[in-house]
């Protein structure tokens, strides 16, 4: 690796993997403690699989975890925009775009779009339960982008799988 792209990844890994994580925190934090109802379960959720706040009894289990889980997907849209340049004329939606233009997607609007979600800008993790995102299209939630070039930080299936079925 040149020392330029040593460079490259660490601004990469630094600003992907940083900036958006602490906003994605921040804004969960901040929900829990407007909804005190949802935090008080996502809280004993934690406790009882990992013990005490200070005292962890084993790993916490993603599937306990559910609701806590579903509290984060209703908090993230840390993404305002994201970008594409179109490599040669296109048609997109009904939309001419010619070679090199802009494409601007926003997650945050789109988390937000009322044709997409009921009452949208209530804070509902019961949004997140399985089963809910077939009542919606697929790009209607998009906080991980989606094709070739998704975060390689979401996470996992497994993840999602276990924390998603309680
Ligand atoms: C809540 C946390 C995160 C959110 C909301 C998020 C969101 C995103 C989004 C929307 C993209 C696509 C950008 C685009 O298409 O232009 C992306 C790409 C990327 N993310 Fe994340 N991300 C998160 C955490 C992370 C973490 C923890 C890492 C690293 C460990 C990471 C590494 C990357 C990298 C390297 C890319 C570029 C992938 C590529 O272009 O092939 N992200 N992320």
């Amino acid at each position: 690796m040149s020392r330029r792209q040593l460079r490259d990844e660490v601004m990469t890994f630094l600003l992907a993997g940083h900036e958006t994580t602490a906003v994605a925190l921040a804004w969960t934090w901040y929900l829990l403690a407007c909804h005190p109802e949802v935090a008080e379960r996502a809280r004993d959720e934690a406790l009882s699989c990992s013990g005490t706040a200070t005292h962890a009894r084993r790993p916490a289990a993603p599937a306990a975890l559910a609701h806590g889980r579903r509290g984060g997907d209703a908090a993230l849209s840390p993404g305002v925009g994201i970008a594409r340049q179109a490599v040669g004329p296109d048609r997109i939606g009904g939309y001419d775009v010619p070679a090199g233009a802009i494409v601007s997607l926003s997650p945050w609007v789109t988390h937000r779009h009322p044709d997409f979600w009921d009452d949208p800008d209530r804070f509902d993790p019961e949004r997140f339960r399985p089963g809910r995102e077939r009542t919606r299209p697929r790009f209607a939630y998009f906080p991980f982008s989606g094709g070739p070039r998704l975060c390689i930080g979401r996470p996992s299936r497994s993840w999602r799988r276990s924390s998603s079925s309680r």
